[in-house]
């Protein structure tokens, strides 16, 4: 709720009579004589405003509309080069006491930031409209559900907002007159004066602040136009303000994929599998398993792509939603080949960022299929060929498409109970060090993996890329509070729920010496999905290795694939020397949380070095393995 303690003045705003929040209505009344809009819309969510919307943004040079014939409803919209990512160094925590962002956020104290944020939004929207847009995160209505309500002067957020949450007047039914909603408030920062055009992607490229106060659960971004610094419902509400309330009420939010796989007999098994940004989720989501696996009747169904909310169901099981409505999906490297649910989703009613645009008025990306167009006009507008040397696509460009347009959406997705999850999966991507799949020995030693997960870093945010860094449960721009409390209430769940998921560790990302992906990827990674869910129910052979349970060669299911034992065995090496520079590394997080690390991590760290120099210097599963079911 807003800082109670400031009294703001108030607008005259005109509400719509299904407005009945006080609360809500004295936020927006105190945001709109603060930002100084020339006009209020007060969104509603239909088709026929969106379409509006769209049309307004095509006729403002913000959305070129995609040929109808080839790519129905769908709009391309080209972004300042300047605002392309998620911005981590301008993103706070801004919590009343520093040690409770930790060491891994960045951190202001709140008045300070309030001030700051008061004066950037003093008139921020004069010349421009501003959007009151009602959002659900998760089923609408449902006990999981919450809810937020976001003021931009974006209409680009408006219909991103509408894709990916549910968004609308019926958010204000279920809010009725005292429901709690969080805050949003969002700029792109940029007023205009009396009659100056506007142009079509505005933004402040100099300033920018992704703002949390986790105790007044209240949002602040400005300067930015672009994914999660925008739609203010998926990072900043979903992830960092529903990690606090989940710290505090018990559950957790996740930074998770959610896939069911159905087995040939029948039963259905649901994943959740943390993957930092671009590195996979939405792929290993919407996953097509290989042709013998499809014959014999395996199914990978699709819940969510990026964000589970995970809570303990009365029965002491684990229970996931997905609070989110559509994918905002990575478009590079997305194809027939390696994601035809992700191409069927994005075909129609579709809003692409910073993707290259064709002469038939089509979109383009780097890895989609089909021959290479002869020219195209890239993401900055500029015409492209494919020898002038640079990519037509941002390789963070994205598709914002509808979640119930991917053929593979299970039937369960919306359920607001949410399904019972098995297994957890950590990944990152790792040219080197990291096996295909390992399983943790137990929950306690899972959490460790997560915990100390490394991953290269990738264009989804600015920084240098390809660097690898340690990023917790593929959490690390995203928890609201100290990671090392996060690293305790997981440890904590473990001890409250019964019959926690088993945890398992993959690298769909590792080298070869030619700089090679060792490993198929895609759809193949169904061969350790199989393994993992044999293993979630009890079933499926493994060895301990030092790190944890691994199949032997035989133990993946092989078939329709030429992936040789000894290859295998190169995949799923565990090198000493690496490893124990692997967990060197550690080091460097744990001396960062050391106040509030949990003590377990230290001895689990020491059986893991022990481990390594009780195991062959180069260890693989035919040489060391000792059996153990
Ligand atoms: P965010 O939306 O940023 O959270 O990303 P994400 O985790 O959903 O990643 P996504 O599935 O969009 O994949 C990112 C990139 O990794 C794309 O270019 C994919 O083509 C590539 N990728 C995904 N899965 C695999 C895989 O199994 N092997 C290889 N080599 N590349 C993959
Ligand atoms: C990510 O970066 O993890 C994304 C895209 O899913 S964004 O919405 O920008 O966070
Ligand atoms: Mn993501």
């Amino acid at each position: 709720m807003p800082n109670s303690t400031v009294t703001r003045p108030q607008a005259d705003v005109r509400f719509p009579d299904h407005i009945r929040h006080d609360h809500a209505r004295q936020w927006i009344a105190e945001m709109v004589a603060l930002c100084k809009p020339d006009r209020v819309h007060f969104a509603d969510g239909s088709q026929e405003e969106y379409d509006r919307l769209c049309q307004e943004l095509v006729d403002a040079g913000t959305f070129i509309r995609l040929n109808p014939e080839l790519r129905p409803n769908s709009f391309l919209a080209r972004s300042d080069p300047s605002d392309v990512a998620r911005v981590e160094d301008r993103t706070y925590i801004c919590s009343l006491n520093k040690a409770d962002a930790g060491p891994t956020n960045n951190w202001m104290n709140p008045r300070e930031m309030h001030q700051i944020l008061d004066g950037l939004f003093d008139g921020c929207m004069k010349g421009r409209t501003m959007y009151v847009i009602p959002f659900s995160m998760g089923p609408l209505g449902s006990d999981i559900a919450h809810i937020g309500i976001e003021i931009s002067d974006s209409a680009y957020v408006v219909v991103n907002m509408k894709i990916m949450t549910r968004m609308g007047q019926q958010v204000w039914d279920v809010l009725g007159e005292d429901g709690e909603f969080v805050p949003c408030a969002h700029t792109v920062g940029m007023p205009l004066a009396d009659g100056q055009p506007d142009i079509p992607w505005p933004c402040n490229p100099g300033t920018k602040y992704i703002v949390h106060f986790p105790e007044e659960r209240t949002i602040w971004s400005y300067g930015s136009g672009y994914g999660g610094n925008a739609l203010l419902g998926k990072k900043c509400l979903a992830l960092r303000i529903a990690s606090v309330i989940g710290r505090d009420e018990g559950w957790m939010a996740e930074h998770m994929l959610i896939l069911g796989v159905k087995d040939p007999q029948g039963q259905k098994t649901y994943v959740g599998a943390a993957f930092p940004s671009a590195c996979g989720k939405t792929n290993f989501a919407m996953l097509i398993p290989p042709k013998p696996f499809l014959e014999e009747g395996w199914e990978v169904t699709t819940i969510g792509d990026d964000i589970a909310w995970i809570k303990p169901g009365p029965d002491g099981k684990l229970y996931a939603i997905n609070p989110e409505a559509g994918y905002f999906g990575v478009a590079p490297g997305t194809s027939s080949k390696t994601n035809p649910n992700a191409m069927i989703s994005c075909a129609k009613n579709t809003i692409f960022t910073n993707v290259a645009l064709t002469p038939e008025g089509d979109v383009w990306w780097e890895g989609m299929d089909g021959p290479v167009p002869e020219r195209a006009t890239d993401w900055q507008g500029h015409d492209w060929t494919p020898d002038s040397g640079r990519k037509a696509a941002h390789p963070n460009s994205r598709f914002t498409a509808p979640a119930d347009q991917n053929p593979a959406i299970d039937p369960e997705w919306e359920n607001p109970k949410g399904v019972q999850i098995k297994a957890i999966m950590f990944g990152g991507r790792r040219a080197s060090t990291v096996p295909l799949v390992y399983q943790s020995f137990n929950w306690s030693f899972g959490v460790y993996a997560g915990a100390t997960m490394g991953s290269e870093q990738t264009a989804a945010a600015f920084g240098q890329v390809g660097e690898v860094r340690r990023d917790p449960f593929a959490m690390l721009p995203f928890i609201g509070y100290h990671m090392g409390s996060y690293y305790n209430h997981w440890l904590n769940i473990g001890r409250k729920v019964v019959d926690p998921p088993r945890i398992f560790n993959v690298n769909w990302f590792r080298k070869d010496k030619d700089g090679n992906f060792m490993w198929p990827g895609f759809g193949e990674n169904m061969r350790v999905l199989k393994w993992v869910v044999e293993r979630a129910n009890g079933r499926g052979r493994a060895t301990e290795s030092p790190l944890g349970y691994v199949p032997h060669y035989d133990d993946l299911d092989w078939r329709g694939l030429d992936f040789s034992k000894e290859q295998f065995h190169e995949l799923q090496a565990i090198d000493r020397d690496l490893w124990l520079h692997e967990i060197a590394g550690h080091e460097d997080l744990f001396i960062k949380l050391y106040d509030r690390m949990p003590k377990e991590f230290l001895a689990m760290r020491e059986l893991l070095i022990s481990n390594l120099w009780r195991s062959p210097e180069h260890w693989d599963v035919e040489t060391a393995g000792t059996i153990n079911s």
